[in-house]
């Protein structure tokens, strides 16, 4: 009988795109519905940007890129990478992908022997666990609770490291939960690392999403000689508004980034060359439309954050980038909205998006069973009456 290869037995589709999806659905049924779900980040890059891509189409368009990336988009991410305190990288440390998604894997399978371990702090993005499941390498969670602002500590790191452990995947600012470390909070993790040989693969795509006036910490910045095997993972999506181009980076050992381009020239054999100029002008022109968007990120957290707050029972941290919050909604567990009860975060995200037309991602999604996810980078009216239905719906609980 003909079969498929045992890893795809091991793959699943992505639990954020199936609750997408569905109030996708609702919506093309006629349904009033507001998403909370995906992370779009919902704003356009600037014209320089479209420019630059329509320039490439007319001229480079129609034959074959470097497996790497064109120097000048290399040299664009070399000076961003420069401008955020990240020094002394050249063109053999970078390589390119379609999107931090696709850089992640080919990283992962760059590293990953199968049975070999990863870190992976939860909560955490689901993608984490669904590749390296494909890859039958073993993710061991280390649980970072509420109480905790879900953050890593240095004692659960040095805990949670053995002789097996291969690597560690680090995400800060986080998503799923928009927490952000500090600079003291940074330092004690690297000082840890620094003391075990494993590699880090510090996912960094939201580091232009911080909020408050805070400075970005970096484990590189805090412990500079972890240098070698620490691979920096980093993208256009977020922070530029350009998820749909699928640009993505990694910055690391040459021998690693060496590793990415002989995948790329076995698979993609480039990023096109229309997205590439287009990349090369959004990192390298004007930066008002990020740090704009930053600036509006951080309002629409505060008012999501004052309907939180609103709410009896309900405990949530306070989130410091991305656009995302994280709330702990347990105190709902146990009761009932209307005829339906609520026992879990699946039900109580399920019972919202019926009779409010809300869609929520369940915290399960992201090993984090007591939560749920709100995305917050809708529009700002959908937002408020979103928020206006999920304060109606908590207050409805009985
Ligand atoms: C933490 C994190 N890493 C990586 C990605 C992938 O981003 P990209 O669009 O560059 O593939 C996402 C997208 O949601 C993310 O949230």
């Amino acid at each position: 009988m003909l079969k498929l290869a045992d890893r795809m037995g091991r793959a699943k589709p992505s639990a954020i795109m199936v609750v997408a999806d569905k109030a996708k659905k609702l919506k093309a049924e006629g349904r009033d519905i507001i998403s909370f779900s995906i992370g779009v980040p919902n704003f356009l890059p600037g014209e320089h940007v479209y420019q630059a891509g329509a320039d490439a189409l007319k001229h480079d368009s129609g034959s074959y890129g470097s497996n790497r990336g064109p120097e000048a988009l290399l040299d664009a991410f070399i000076k961003h990478l420069d401008a955020g305190g990240l020094t002394g990288y050249t063109r053999a440390n970078i390589a390119t992908g379609i999107g931090a998604k696709q850089v992640l894997f080919n990283v992962m399978y760059a590293l990953l022997e199968e049975g070999d371990e990863i870190l992976i702090p939860t909560p955490y993005w689901t993608s984490y666990v669904d590749i390296a499941d494909i890859l039958g390498a073993k993710s061991t969670l280390i649980y970072c609770s509420p109480e905790q602002e879900y953050k890593l500590t240095p004692e659960q790191l040095r805990a949670a490291i053995k002789p097996t452990t291969k690597a560690i995947l680090f995400n800060n600012p986080s998503n799923p939960t928009g927490m952000v470390y500090s600079e003291a909070e940074i330092q004690a993790l690297a000082d840890v690392l620094v003391e075990h040989q494993i590699w880090i693969l510090s996912d960094d795509i939201y580091n232009r999403m911080i909020f408050d006036g805070q400075s970005y910490a970096h484990l590189l910045k805090a412990r500079p000689e972890l240098r070698d095997r620490l691979i920096l993972i980093d993208s256009l999506s977020k922070t530029y508004g350009m998820p749909g181009w699928r640009l993505g980076f990694v910055a690391a050992s040459p021998m690693l980034a060496q590793a990415i381009v002989t995948l790329n020239s076995n698979h993609i054999t480039n990023v096109p060359e229309v997205v590439n100029a287009a990349g090369t002008a959004a990192l390298a022109g004007p930066q008002d439309i990020p740090t704009q968007k930053c600036k509006e990120f951080q309002a629409k957290r505060d008012e999501v954050m004052a309907t939180m707050r609103s709410i009896p029972g309900l405990n949530c941290p306070l989130p410091g980038g991305a656009f995302y919050v994280f709330p702990d909604i347990s105190f709902a567990f146990g009761k009932r909205h209307g005829d339906v009860a609520i026992g879990n975060d699946v039900d109580f995200c399920s019972a919202l998006l019926d009779s409010k037309g809300v869609a929520i991602v369940p915290g399960s999604a992201f090993g984090e069973p007591r939560a749920i996810r709100i995305s917050y980078s809708c529009k700002p009216a959908e937002l408020t009456e979103g928020l206006r239905r999920f304060a109606e719906f908590c207050s409805e609980l009985s």
